[in-house]
């Protein structure tokens, strides 16, 4: 790298209904959001998180960069849905420089897909370790071929893949620029977005559990769309208005509670999993946020059943914003959808 070149980086989230970038300036005494931009994604080119049509994303990604009028041309992207793995294991009798001699055989055991065809990290948990003789990492793992059609996707818009992300780790990685570390806590985040719902859990600070739940926005629309016999679109659209406190046909509310019922379930689900694999300590707070975090009555509805406090992640707590680029009112439009892209975008070329 130049010696006057930058280290910070474009944040890229690649949703399946909206592309987003943050354009973030991180020095030691914070953060501040300089630009943002988003479009929606092309109906065909994402599937559950793969990448299937690399050319006709790439086109929306050179769209929204030229629109935002960022120069950056180095670029995190987030990683998400059913190819990545994140999963805490523990080591016995291993010391630390030699991990990463063991750590593709210990990984095969635990990652279903052939170990030859998979890009492996791992973090260490310092503070969790329960003896010298053990260690606690965390082992993410991701499909070469899918993490390649990101990049791929990414150069061909002109940008630079220079640094990667899981799209859990980097919801954590803005909460804790907003919130801190909360000692001594353990708190549950999650971005219900339009195909799934990112779900990490942070306990004192790491970040102990991270999965893609396959549910979000468009079990509403669907759900809605169902039982109503209308078209996609005007799901979507009655959907977002009754979101927006316009009336709708007097069985909206009733179809959209149902929904949220099977969505707190399958939340219940992986805290299930959490409890009974990687949780020292159960969740005491939740933080929500994602485009469908605003489905009405969502919040509450968590809450009653997780009998937990719940609360709006705003990603502009603790980071600042270029009053010269936004209006108060913008930004307020933005919070919903702007957490992961402001995590990646914290991001700087080098991290590991
Ligand atoms: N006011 C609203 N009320 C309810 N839902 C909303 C509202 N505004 C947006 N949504 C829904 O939020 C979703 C988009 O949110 P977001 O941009 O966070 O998702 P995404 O990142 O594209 O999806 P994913 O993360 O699953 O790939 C869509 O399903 C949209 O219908
Ligand atoms: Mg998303």
């Amino acid at each position: 790298m130049g010696l006057f070149q930058s280290k910070n980086v474009l944040g890229l989230d690649i949703g399946s209904t909206y592309i987003k970038a943050a354009e973030m300036n991180v020095t030691k005494r914070g953060a501040k959001l300089l630009r943002f931009g988003y479009a929606p994604t092309p109906q065909g080119t994402l599937d559950r998180g793969e990448i299937v049509d690399a050319a006709g994303l790439s086109q929306v990604i050179k769209n929204v960069i030229s629109e935002m009028g960022t120069k950056r041309k180095n670029a995190c992207v987030g990683i998400w849905g059913t190819a990545v793995i994140v999963k805490k294991i523990t080591l016995s009798g291993v010391e630390k420089q030699y991990i990463g001699d063991i750590i593709r055989d210990e990984a095969e055991q635990y990652i279903p897909f052939d170990i030859n065809d998979i890009n492996l990290g791992y973090f260490i948990l310092e503070n969790r370790s329960q003896s010298i003789e053990s260690l606690d990492l965390l082992l993410i793992g991701a499909q070469k071929d899918f993490v390649f059609s990101y990049a791929e996707s990414i150069e061909m818009s002109g940008l630079h893949c220079a640094t990667m992300d899981v799209s859990g780790f980097a919801l954590a990685n803005c909460f804790q620029m907003n919130y801190g570390d909360l000692p001594g806590e353990v708190v549950g985040l999650l971005n219900f977005g339009g195909s799934v719902t990112n779900f990490t859990i942070v306990d004192n600070g790491d970040v102990v559990f991270s999965r893609d739940i396959p549910i979000g926005g468009m079990t509403y629309t669907t759900d809605i769309q169902k039982h109503l016999s209308i078209s996609y679109e005007e799901a979507e659209g009655l959907k977002l208005s009754f979101s927006q406190g316009q009336p709708g046909p007097e069985e909206l509310g009733g179809i959209i509670q149902t929904t949220t019922d099977a969505v707190v379930e399958e939340l219940t689900r992986s805290l299930d999993f959490y409890n009974a694999t990687a949780g020292e300590a159960p969740v005491q707070k939740f933080f929500i946020t994602g485009g469908s975090s605003l489905v009405p009555n969502l919040q509450q509805s968590i809450s009653t059943t997780l009998n937990a406090n719940v609360q709006y992640l705003d990603p502009f707590s603790g980071i600042q914003f270029d009053g010269k680029n936004f209006s108060d009112d913008v930004i307020q439009q933005i919070a919903p959808f702007a957490s992961i892209a402001m995590g990646l975008g914290l991001r700087k070329i080098g991290d590991s």
